[in-house]
């Protein structure tokens, strides 16, 4: 796990076709193709909702990890290529999230307020989606939609071991996504791309890009931007995205875009970013607009991540917000199961405020209370699951444990570093008495280790001892 000199990958064809392409694009084609051959270092960031970034890093140093600070990012740090922080229980717990550094930016520029409404038009896995969420603490509206409802299965693993209330997913082509679902107050199009931004992930491989795609690519990045501009408010702001160097998919989109309307103008970022330039304003014999100057790339040799473009779009008119959504109550049914889990754990009485419950087939789910669901056929699903059956005791589920365990005065045991390994590979551990003195005789307990709820067990009495059951999901582990 400790930083190891990182191991010089070798290019395939493609992927020097790339090199040859954008080599003087790129300002040193030498150090252009040197980053490329090296290995991506592995990005996370802290899920602030759990853990400040400080303390993650404790964690992390605490696991072998040798965690380095990302400059431009407080919540992120840079890991070497080799480590698998995927692997730990900090990963699989919630406190952090694995996401490229260069494809940080997009929200980084998105700027996401508390209480606005937010899409993410081309949201599969959904990294930026969950960047979204946290930036909203929570609360509010993001509505994550893809073209590929397959693809959308990550962000629900996401969203659940996240602890996120204030997801819809949709799963439509983000070109007719409707434009009766109301607007908001920011689009993210990360569109789909060539992809040649990600050649160090590969790594060194690259899927060749045919003219013919490449076109079909412009035409669906163009089709998608103009519904991202239309979906958005007046006074409200777009960020285009992609992952590649070629500026046919980037500045030209914006470029033709910007010659088509006059309600949209660019806005350079509002700080600068390490490892950034300033987009291009030609490309072979073409000119594009000198705005495109305030659109951002980010080259491999200069930041030391994958490649990526991002432009920030303002849309003219009235600076009107979107109007707040009402909160909503949780119903009386809802409420009788939420008390059960209050008295059960001890649990504040204000735990569950700022959030109701829907019910997904046997499913009841939390969501934010001023969370609106848009009316539209194509939803997979909302908010984060609370209870999976209707069972007279309903049983916590492991993402809401995970949420509120650490509130909780009673029915929980505290594990060692060991026995939380046997719990998360769903063994028994044995506890003796002194163990379980805030816990009930037998039935559901809240399991904590290191102060981190980890999840729930079932405590069954055995014999001089009591037997601690693991109910940490296997597709968890
Ligand atoms: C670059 S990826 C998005 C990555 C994502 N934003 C993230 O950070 O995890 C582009 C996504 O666009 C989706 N897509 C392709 N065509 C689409 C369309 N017409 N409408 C909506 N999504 C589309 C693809 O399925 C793919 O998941």
């Amino acid at each position: 796990m400790a930083n190891a000199p990182p191991r010089k990958i070798e290019l395939d064809q493609a992927a020097e076709a790339v090199i040859a392409r954008y080599g003087e694009l790129s300002g040193d084609k030498g150090a252009f193709e040197e980053a490329l051959a090296t290995p991506l270092p592995t990005c996370l960031w802290a899920n602030r909702l759990r853990i400040s970034p400080d303390d993650l890093a404790v964690k992390l140093k605490a696991e072998g990890f040798e965690p380095d600070p990302v400059e431009w990012n407080v919540d992120a740090f840079r890991l070497p290529a080799t480590d698998r922080p995927g692997r730990s229980w900090l990963y699989k717990t919630g406190l952090c999230h694995i996401q490229e550094e260069a494809a940080l930016l997009p929200v980084e520029l998105l700027d996401p307020q508390p209480g606005e409404r937010i899409l993410d038009l081309c949201a599969a896995p959904g990294n930026k989606t969950a960047q979204i969420a946290i930036a909203l603490n929570n609360r509010g509206t993001v509505i994550a939609n893809d073209s590929h409802p397959g693809r959308l299965a990550p962000l629900h693993a996401a969203i659940a071991r996240l602890g996120l209330v204030n997801i819809t997913t949709t799963a439509m082509d983000g070109i007719d996504f409707p434009l009766t679902a109301g607007q908001f107050d920011r689009v993210l199009a990360d569109v789909p791309c060539s992809g040649e931004g990600t050649i160090r992930k590969g790594p060194g491989k690259h899927t060749p890009v045919p003219e013919n795609f490449r076109d079909w690519l412009r035409g669906t990045q163009r089709y998608l931007l103009r519904r991202a501009i239309d979906l958005c408010r007046p006074g409200g702001r777009i960020v285009y995205s992609t992952c590649t160097f070629a500026p046919e998919e980037n500045e030209a989109i914006i470029d033709a875009i910007l010659s088509e309307r006059d309600d949209i103008q660019l806005k350079s970022p509002a700080e600068s970013y390490a490892g950034t330039t300033s987009g291009t304003t030609s490309w072979q014999g073409k000119v594009y607009s000198h705005d495109l100057s305030k659109t951002l790339r980010v080259w491999p040799h200069k930041s030391g991540t994958g490649g990526f473009f991002a432009a920030i779009l303002e849309k003219a008119d009235a600076d009107s917000s979107c109007p707040a959504a009402p909160a909503s109550e949780l119903d009386a049914a809802a409420q009788t199961v939420i008390d059960g889990f209050i008295e059960h754990f001890g649990l504040p009485l204000n735990s569950f405020d700022g959030l109701r419950t829907i019910r997904a087939g046997r499913r009841l789910k939390l969501i934010s209370a001023h969370h609106v669901i848009p009316e539209m056929s194509q939803i997979q699903a909302s908010g984060l699951t609370l209870t999976n059956d209707s069972a007279k005791v309903p049983k916590l589920s492991t993402e809401a444990a995970m949420m509120f365990g650490n509130l909780a005065t009673r029915n929980i045991v505290e594990l060692t570093s060991t026995e939380r390994t046997t719990y998360m590979t769903q063994q028994p551990v044995s506890l003796s008495e002194e163990r379980i003195t805030l816990c009930d005789e037998k039935g559901y307990v809240l399991v904590r280790a290191e102060g981190v709820t980890l999840g729930i067990g079932m405590l069954r009495p055995d014999g001089e001892t009591s037997k601690l059951e693991s109910q940490f999901p296997k597709n968890w582990a």
